[in-house]
């Protein structure tokens, strides 16, 4: 029984070596290992032995079956291994061909407007800061005068953190931290959110604001006009009006809103600017002595002027949007318009 399985295993080891190809190798393994392969023929017919035969032709058996198996296996690797190496040989490679798309990113239109305004006021000397989004009661209302229980208070819907902490309701605050820090002259313009409480088309409870101001010897009014109107002309075209109306604001005096001719009709009246020819797009005026006395700063000495608009408002006339949501629906059908 031993000669036999012996055989066996030299013959098939000699037409391994005669084989070439994955497919004759398989139909070798077939052959000698499959269910009715001759290995396997051989296996069952053990149960005709004598019983003391057994034990040393089981063993034999074995180890022919895992050498038999090894060998091919070692076989189909180094096919693959040549098949690989083939094929690298002999196929070309185009390295003109071009890369595969990989899909870019873009900014989102509030952050194009706001760098847009921030440039123009960059270009005139400003530096840019920021201030923090969770800001204390005092930076937002207190050193910006309004007082405690105030009903000034009442014009920003507030978000209160805690008694002391708001969502700041605006950017000014970033004045009273930059005069707190700094010795004038300063010229800062500091971009960032605000958070009010108000949703509807034309109010999102965030939105974005940039923040203006210069303090220095002897700066007027006449200053704060020409600085806007320089920014109007660069941000909106040349020709288009623009005209300052009274209003107030607790940290300026005189205050005064800014209206641009309405972009959409030309100032003929439509239904954006609600027929009257104009539209607001910042609040401004002369920084409020009161807000010099809370940054130790001397009224007789120093003069300024703030301004804050807002982005949403001037991104939606750029572009012609009457709702103000679609900035944060994150529908990038919207936005890769832009
Ligand atoms: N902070 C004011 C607002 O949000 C705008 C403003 C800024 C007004 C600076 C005057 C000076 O309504």
């Amino acid at each position: 029984m031993l000669e036999p399985l012996k055989r066996l295993e030299e013959e098939a080891l000699a037409e391994l070596h005669q084989v070439r190809g994955e497919a004759a190798v398989q139909a070798l393994i077939h052959k000698y290992l499959g269910r009715k392969g001759r290995l396997t023929h051989f296996l069952r017919e053990m149960g005709k032995l004598f019983p003391e035969e057994r034990p040393v032709v089981g063993q034999l058996a074995n180890q022919v079956k895992s050498n038999l198996e090894k060998a091919t296996q070692d076989f189909l690797e180094k096919e693959r291994q040549r098949q690989k190496a083939e094929r690298l040989l002999t196929e070309e490679v185009d390295i003109s061909l071009p890369g595969r798309p990989f899909p870019r990113g873009g900014k989102h239109l509030i952050t194009q407007v706001t760098e847009e305004i921030v440039s123009i006021f960059d270009h005139l000397g400003f530096e840019v800061s920021e201030g923090p989004e969770a800001e204390l009661d005092y930076y937002n209302f207190e050193a910006l005068n309004f007082p405690k229980d105030h009903p000034a208070r009442d014009m920003q819907d507030t978000f209160y953190i805690s008694p002391n902490i708001v969502l700041r309701t605006h950017t000014s605050p970033i004045q009273v931290r930059m005069m707190e820090k700094r010795k004038p002259p300063l010229r800062v313009i500091a971009p960032g959110k605000a958070y009010r409480h108000d949703s509807d088309p034309t109010h999102s409870p965030m939105f974005h604001q940039v923040e203006g101001f210069i303090v220095d010897h002897q700066v007027t009014f006449a200053d704060l006009k020409g600085t806007l109107h320089y920014f109007v002309q660069q941000f909106f075209g040349p020709d288009v009006q623009m005209r300052f109306r009274p209003s107030f604001f607790p940290f300026t005096e005189p205050s005064a809103e800014v209206d641009i001719q309405c972009v959409i009709c030309q100032g003929a009246g439509c239904p954006v600017c609600k027929k009257s020819g104009w539209l607001e797009i910042l609040g401004s005026g002369m920084i409020d002595p009161e807000v010099f006395h809370f940054v130790n700063y001397d009224p007789e000495v120093y003069s300024g002027f703030a301004f804050g608009l807002g982005v949403e408002r001037i991104a939606m006339l750029q572009v012609g949007l009457n709702d103000i949501r679609v900035f944060y629906e994150n529908n990038l059908q919207f936005l890769q318009q832009f």
